[in-house]
């Protein structure tokens, strides 16, 4: 049993006891015999590469090149994206998809030297060695990234190959992305696992893989930026290594990377531009962001063990009591009876509609957990409605696997079947009954607690995948995604007038289409505060934009200072909970003395007053898939210093946060992109490009407003209310402002905004198809002092 193993065991006997545990050690040697029965065993393999170019063919946006051991099919979409795929792999089916985007008819196939193919597009060009390698460059000829020949192993007796693909980067490119990374935003050398994992503990930077793994990476050079992803959905790795520039007259040492996949087709999508442009075609690919409700942009108080709707009621009247704004509480699995999910305990919550009702008056929507483990006993209406249903996964001999989760020994729908889907959205009526308004998806790797080996499903469980049929090894990485559409689907169907929000632990590319993601059990430490501001970032560089941490970090009891900071930063990411096991310290924010209620309620009110900026970034994010939160080098990514910098974000287009990130701190050092910023706090300005030293004593972390922004705040009488801060003299300035248009459908229209120098006044004006006008809203300039 490796140590990690042991951990989960002895946590599963701390939780629930020793039959818990008993079930766990069964439930582990039953994997192993399931699978030693149902994989194909390891046996010969042969090793192939693509061999020499043979024939070229072309077609749509590019076309086919024939080698002598496979072929090469090579697309340009008319969104930029370039698609290629090995041994006959198309685009589709594909999990990630949301279609197929049409060839750019002017991509042209055309004979390179040394008897290689090139393809020429607008935006970029693609080379193909007469051996395979292919090389994006960009349309000035700068390589991008150059793909070597790949290789496969084949079983000798038939069956999918396993492949590797080595590439080769700049020797100043950095790597990011890769789903939800503890370790980012910047992923330093090292090997990162694509296989979606429950870590068994709350983890820490270091911790690989953790719940949301993608082969997407976000490669950011001089010579520019691109997104690569390989889409299969198999176990793998990604190796990377940063390169090393030749220091005066020495040689350049490129960026690598190798992934090596377990099985699934060798293809894969690249898109190259500003970091802003390859987000755009990469939501284009694969979904627009679901919108979530304004009330999700704001304040959410999670807890698991409320124990009681009493409890609740305390909670909330605490928020109430103090004015501190609360928007969505979260019940955790203990408000389920017995854990099993689609219940509710009827002695410690026998009035849930009611309490769902007060609290809406309140403005305080409920959110409900979910997890897929269904409790594996006769008489339980969800489990008997899923037999009946033929729901759960089976092994190859046709017997329903059974798992370990929180209510025992259960079964796993397979959300890989369209009908499975259905069956499982409907059953969210039950919960909206319950008065709930959105919901969480937890457990969704999927865990199986286990005493040792891998805390998932069985590797040969079989899987519709579509009615292609597979087994888990390919279902696996996007079974919380095909649980994330039932959910989603579900109650759009019994709640059409309303846009659904859910988010959930685990979930693969186009996760967005459906909702957001938490960051997990983030340790609590100030290593855990860091991480969870490392996998926003990542996430959103992924196309995933709506996500954030348990605020105070899942386990033990943060300082007061530590629970503040993370606040802090809480404040400023999409999803804004404070969260924590049942076995931690308490989390609200009355809980760690005067002083830290004070800042943390003005922290509160902060958010509350940005409402409307939150809602901006959120139609935004659907309308272009740019994330709310980006790195620094968003507008600049040539500028390395910001490339290197990971303890500060941009929120949109008009402010940069730079969150408290270690303790004792009263002040740090801030690397501003270019341009005039101003402390949002002082007003005090400060020119960029370069760094800065800012007040940030305990009361709040520095907030810069860029010069010339135009910032849709809530106003005091809960208006709208445009805070615009004053463009460097002689320069410009604007925004874009998406006004709340409730929780159904309707999109709203957006405002432009120009902001100019008159004289010493600062003019703001709305921007229309006939001309400008006065802004609808009232404006408050700020940075007026300096300039
Ligand atoms: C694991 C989740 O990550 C955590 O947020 C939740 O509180 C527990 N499961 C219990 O449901």
């Amino acid at each position: 049993m490796e140590g990690r193993d042991l951990v989960r065991s002895v946590k599963a006997v701390g939780s629930v006891g020793a039959a818990q545990a008993l079930r766990t050690v069964r439930a582990a040697w039953r994997r192993r015999r399931t699978d030693s029965a149902g994989l194909p065993p390891r046996g010969a393999e042969r090793a192939r590469v693509p061999g020499q170019v043979q024939n070229a063919e072309p077609g749509p946006g590019g076309g086919t090149l024939w080698f002598s051991r496979s072929r090469l099919r090579i697309v340009v979409a008319a969104n930029g994206a370039v698609f290629w795929g090995w041994d006959g792999a198309e685009p589709e089916p594909s999990y990630a998809l949301v279609g197929c985007p049409e060839p750019d008819p002017r991509a042209v196939l055309e004979p390179d030297k040394d008897g290689g193919w090139r393809v020429v597009a607008e935006r970029v060009t693609v080379v193909v060695s007469r051996n395979g390698a292919v090389e994006v460059r960009t349309p000035g000829g700068v390589t991008l990234r150059r793909d070597l020949p790949p290789r496969w192993w084949e079983p000798v007796d038939g069956g999918g190959a396993r492949w590797l693909q080595r590439a080769e980067v700049p020797a100043d490119a950095r790597f990011f992305g890769l789903g939800g990374r503890a370790s980012g935003p910047r992923l330093r050398d090292g090997t990162y696992r694509l296989w979606n994992t429950d870590p068994g503990r709350a983890f820490v930077p270091g911790d690989d893989p953790l719940y949301i793994t993608m082969p997407v990476q976000f490669v950011v050079a001089d010579a520019g930026t691109h997104l690569v992803f390989h889409d299969s959905t198999w176990d793998g790795t990604v190796t990377l290594r940063e390169g090393e520039e030749g220091a005066g007259s020495g040689h350049d040492r490129a960026g690598t990377c190798e992934l090596r996949m377990d099985g699934g087709p060798l293809r894969c999508w690249v898109v190259v531009g500003t970091p802003a442009r390859v987000l755009l075609a990469w939501a284009s690919l694969t979904g627009a962001p679901a919108l979530p409700p304004a009330w999700a942009l704001g304040h959410h108080h999670a807890r698991w063990g409320f124990g009681s709707e009493q409890e609740v009621r305390r909670i909330v009247a605490g928020y109430r009591e103090r004015d501190l704004p609360l928007d969505a509480v979260h019940l955790d699995i203990d408000h389920y009876d017995a854990h099993q999910v689609f219940t509710v305990d009827r002695e410690r919550f026998p009035k849930l509609p009611e309490l769902a009702e007060e609290l809406w008056r309140d403005g305080v929507r409920l959110v409900s957990i979910i997890d897929p483990a269904v409790k594996s006993e006769p008489g339980n209406a969800v489990y008997d409605g899923g037999v009946a249903e033929d729901a759960f996964v089976r092994d190859g001999s046709g017997d329903v696997v059974h798992g370990v989760a929180w209510p025992g020994e259960v079964a796993y729908p397979d959300f890989t079947h369209a009908r499975v889907r259905e069956w499982w959205g409907g059953l969210y009526e039950e919960r909206l009954a319950q008065g709930f308004a959105g919901f969480w998806h937890d457990m969704n790797e999927p865990t199986s607690f286990t005493a040792f080996g891998e805390p998932t499903l069985p590797r040969s469980s079989r899987h519709a995948l579509e009615g292609r049929g597979g087994d888990h090894r390919e279902a696996h990485n996007v079974y919380a995604l095909c649980m994330a559409r039932a959910g989603f689907e579900g109650v759009r169907a019994l709640t059409p007038r309303q846009r659904p929000f859910l988010f959930s632990r685990s979930g693969w590319v186009g996760a967005q289409r459906y909702g957001g993601t938490w960051s997990g059990d983030v340790a609590t430490g100030w290593p855990g505060l860091r991480a969870s501001m490392s996998l926003v970032l990542g996430l959103g560089l992924c196309g995933v934009p709506y996500s954030g941490p348990d605020v105070g970090g899942f386990d033990g009891s943060p300082s007061p200072e530590l629970y503040l900071r993370w606040f802090h930063l809480g404040a400023h990411l999409p999803l804004f909970r404070t969260h924590a096991s049942l076995r931690a310290g308490r989390r609200e924010p009355w809980e760690f003395g005067a002083d830290v209620l004070e800042h943390a309620r003005a922290a509160l009110v902060g958010r509350r007053r940005l409402a409307p900026y939150f809602v901006t970034l959120a139609h935004l994010a659907r309308r272009t898939g740019a994330p709310y939160v980006r790195p620094l080098w968003w507008g600049a990514p040539e500028d390395r210093a910001l490339r290197d910098c990971e303890d500060a974000f941009l929120l949109g287009d008009c402010l940069l946060v730079a969150p408290v990130l270690d303790p004792g701190a009263d002040r740090r050092a801030v690397q501003l992109p270019r341009g005039l910023w101003y402390d949002t706090a002082t007003e005090q300005p400060y020119r960029g490009p370069g760094q800065v030293l800012v007040d940030a004593p305990l009361s709040r972390i520095p907030v810069l407003a860029r010069a010339g922004s135009v910032i849709p705040t809530r106003s005091a009488d809960g208006g709208l209310e445009l805070e615009v801060w004053a463009p460097a003299r002689g320069r410009g300035g604007g925004g874009m402002v998406v006004p709340d248009s409730g929780d159904g459908w309707e999109e709203a229209e957006i405002e432009r905004y120009a902001v100019r120098w008159e004289g010493s006044r600062v003019v703001v004006e709305r921007e229309g198809e006939d001309g400008v006008g006065e802004p609808p809203h009232p404006v408050r300039v700020r940075g007026l002092g300096e300039g």
